[in-house]
């Protein structure tokens, strides 16, 4: 995976000299290509295997009495999700454009949030102002739905049993200003220039891909992601979107 800086320098070099822009890009190509084809390859047969496993569980239930079998089968769960993440960052960048109205997609993201939370008999406390009038939105509808969630879900896990989460968005002149907001366990000052990177993560099942795909998809709109957060207050991901 590249890092930012080197990200940096490969576009520096793309901008001072067209031969190399187009070996780099090609190269970026292919490399895009074999990470899709190694998850895609993997995740086949790791799918096969889960599934053997969970009808073994549901035919000879005394198997949850072995040694080690939750923790294997919460192993083969996370590398299901960990290639499924990847494949999914992998093309975090590639748009299927549509024109759709962003108003309804944060109203339906906000109610399925909600019922998640309800379904879970959750004592967080969710609240949304979504502001009407923001018009139609041309872009990824689906990656960026997966972006919110992936906001959500991050603000779910920092507050943990007891907390409050809130979402806002609105139009300013034209930008689509989007607000995620907890009062959660904060993110450490010397973590933040960190987390967007692929991989870097802080929790003992996470893959780390969460923001930096969702970086990926709002970057490839145009727009951007930025964090502002304290232990003590909580964090707030701000996302804008040009209209
Ligand atoms: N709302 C938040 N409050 C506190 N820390 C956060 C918040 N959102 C993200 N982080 C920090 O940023 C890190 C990276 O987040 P990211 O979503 O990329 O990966 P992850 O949540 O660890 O794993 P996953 O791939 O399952 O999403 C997290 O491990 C966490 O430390
Ligand atoms: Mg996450």
């Amino acid at each position: 995976m590249f890092s930012n800086i080197d990200i940096n320098k490969m576009n520096h070099l793309m901008e001072e000299n067209k031969e190399a822009k187009q070996i780099i890009s090609q190269l970026l190509e292919n490399h895009h290509t074999s990470v899709s084809m190694i998850a895609h390859e993997i995740r086949n047969p790791l799918t096969l295997v889960s599934s053997s496993l969970q009808v073994i569980e549901a035919q000879h239930p005394e198997v949850r009495q072995f040694h080690n079998w939750e923790q294997m089968m919460e192993d083969v769960q996370f590398m299901c999700s960990l290639l499924n993440e990847l494949s999914t960052f992998n093309n975090s960048s590639t748009l299927h454009h549509s024109v759709f109205s962003i108003e309804r997609l944060l109203k339906n993201v906000a109610v399925s949030f909600a019922i998640s939370l309800d379904a879970d008999n959750s004592d967080i406390e969710f609240t949304s102002r979504i502001v009407p009038g923001m018009g139609d939105f041309t872009g990824d509808k689906i990656k960026l739905e997966e972006v919110l969630l992936n906001l959500l879900r991050n603000a779910r896990e920092a507050v943990g049993e007891k907390g409050r989460i809130s979402l806002s968005a609105e139009r300013r002149e034209d930008m689509i200003v989007i607000q995620c907001r907890d009062n959660g366990c904060g993110i450490p000052e010397d973590l933040t220039d960190t987390i967007f990177e692929p991989f870097v993560t802080y929790k003992e099942n996470g893959t780390g891909l969460g923001l930096s795909s969702s970086k990926q998809t709002i970057e490839a709109h145009g727009g951007t992601i930025y964090a502002q957060s304290s232990p003590e207050t909580g964090t707030v991901f701000t996302v804008t979107l040009p209209v």
